[in-house]
């Protein structure tokens, strides 16, 4: 496929799967289960429509900047932490840190990184948080924190919802198994040896609990997000914890068969937390008006995962950028046909339940989420 001329996300992906071996297809599709919680993803934004405005001030070039920990963000859209991104893409992380960075946005980077963090931090020019996985003990922990302090992550994104392996039928009947070119260098790095993937003995995670949260967040002065949050005590908690933000997120569906979608679980977390609260979401991000979308509801900003994994391996940095500047041209067009002149326009005025009006508790009731 010529990604010059893609016309919208699912190009790429329908170009992806077509290129690639069908046990990495599987892998990076793949969804918990028979990929129920991937479906609800994708539904809560189709159960979602925008309403324009009209007559508002000029909208001809909406602005789309967005500010987080101090770094100016071209877009409210990051890359996501995947891995293994070397199954798609011999440059993997480089490839998606260059891309990040050229485009004005920021890479979540993985634990489970083929690249060592010093490479991945140089190609990502300061761009970049380190997802964090807690593996074999606190002291290995506590090794990866400062190393990522050394090498300037402006954040900590912690998982909470990959503690246990998940079964996915798709992946495991395509016989995925992490083939031997792939390396974990943060990992290694950190002195935690092995393979953290599907079809080995797979590395336990520690199952982290509230404590480990509150020791973690002691730990350092960067900024920690929580990721994987769905249920609005645990966002409640989260602030009481002092984490400055969580990640709205379903880990793309991957690892609880039936978790709700992650925009329905931002319509309840949103009105159940302090206004300022930092709120992220990922999960189903396909389409500029999907980003609008979760801005209405209440998210600073989305990630997207599966999207710039299609695109890197395409064309690697150049298909990473391809994705992201879709994406950004159609947050743009979006804004435009919304009437709005830019995405601090957006409230939850503009979104209404495309059809049951009791789709989500919070919706009536809730605020406009407003950041200071
Ligand atoms: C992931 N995700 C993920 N999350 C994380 O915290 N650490 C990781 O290493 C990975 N690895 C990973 C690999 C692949 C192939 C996928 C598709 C996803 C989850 C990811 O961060 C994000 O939550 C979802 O990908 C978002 O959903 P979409 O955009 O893929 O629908």
């Amino acid at each position: 496929m010529d990604i010059a001329r893609a016309l919208e996300v699912a190009d790429f992906e329908r170009a992806a799967e077509a290129s690639m071996a069908p046990q990495y297809w599987a892998y990076l599709a793949g969804g918990a289960g028979n990929g129920g919680a991937v479906r609800a993803n994708s539904d809560a934004f189709g159960q979602v429509s925008l309403v324009p405005r009209i007559a508002m001030e000029d909208c001809s070039s909406p602005a789309t900047s967005r500010r987080l920990f101090g770094r100016i963000l071209t877009m409210p859209v990051l890359l996501a932490p995947t891995s293994p991104q070397r199954l798609f893409h011999e440059d993997a992380e480089l490839a998606c840190a260059r891309a990040a960075r050229a485009t004005g946005t920021l890479m979540v980077v993985s634990t489970d990184s083929h690249f060592g963090m010093d490479q991945i931090a140089a190609a990502a020019g300061g761009a970049w948080w380190l997802q964090l996985y807690a593996y074999q003990s606190r002291e290995h922990v506590e090794r990866l924190v400062r190393m990522a302090e050394q090498h300037g992550a402006e954040a900590l994104v912690v998982t909470m919802d990959a503690h246990f392996a998940a079964r996915r039928f798709g992946t495991e009947r395509a016989g995925f198994v992490t083939p031997a070119f792939v390396d974990f260098s943060i990992m290694r790095s950190i002195g935690v040896e092995g393979k953290p993937g599907a079809g080995h003995a797979r590395i336990a995670r520690l199952p982290l609990t509230w404590k480990d949260v509150e020791w973690l967040r002691g730990l350092t002065r960067i900024p920690v997000l929580l990721k994987g949050v769905l249920h609005p005590d645990d966002a409640r908690r989260a602030v009481e914890t002092g984490v400055d933000g969580i990640v709205i997120s379903n880990h793309g569906g991957r690892q609880l068969e039936s978790a709700s979608g992650t925009l329905n679980a931002l319509a309840d977390i949103a009105p159940a937390v302090p206004s300022q609260f930092l709120l992220l979401l990922d999960g189903g991000v396909r389409c500029g008006s999907d980003v609008v979308k979760a801005l209405a509801l209440g998210a600073r900003a989305v990630c997207i995962g599966r999207p710039y994994l299609w695109g890197l391996h395409l064309a690697g940095e150049q298909g990473v950028a391809a994705v992201l500047a879709l994406l950004a041209a159609e947050l743009r067009g979006t804004l435009q046909q919304l009437n709005l002149p830019g995405i601090d326009a957006i409230d939850a005025s503009i979104v209404r339940p495309a059809s049951s009006p009791h789709f989500w508790s919070g919706y009536r009731s809730m605020e406009v989420h407003s950041y200071a």
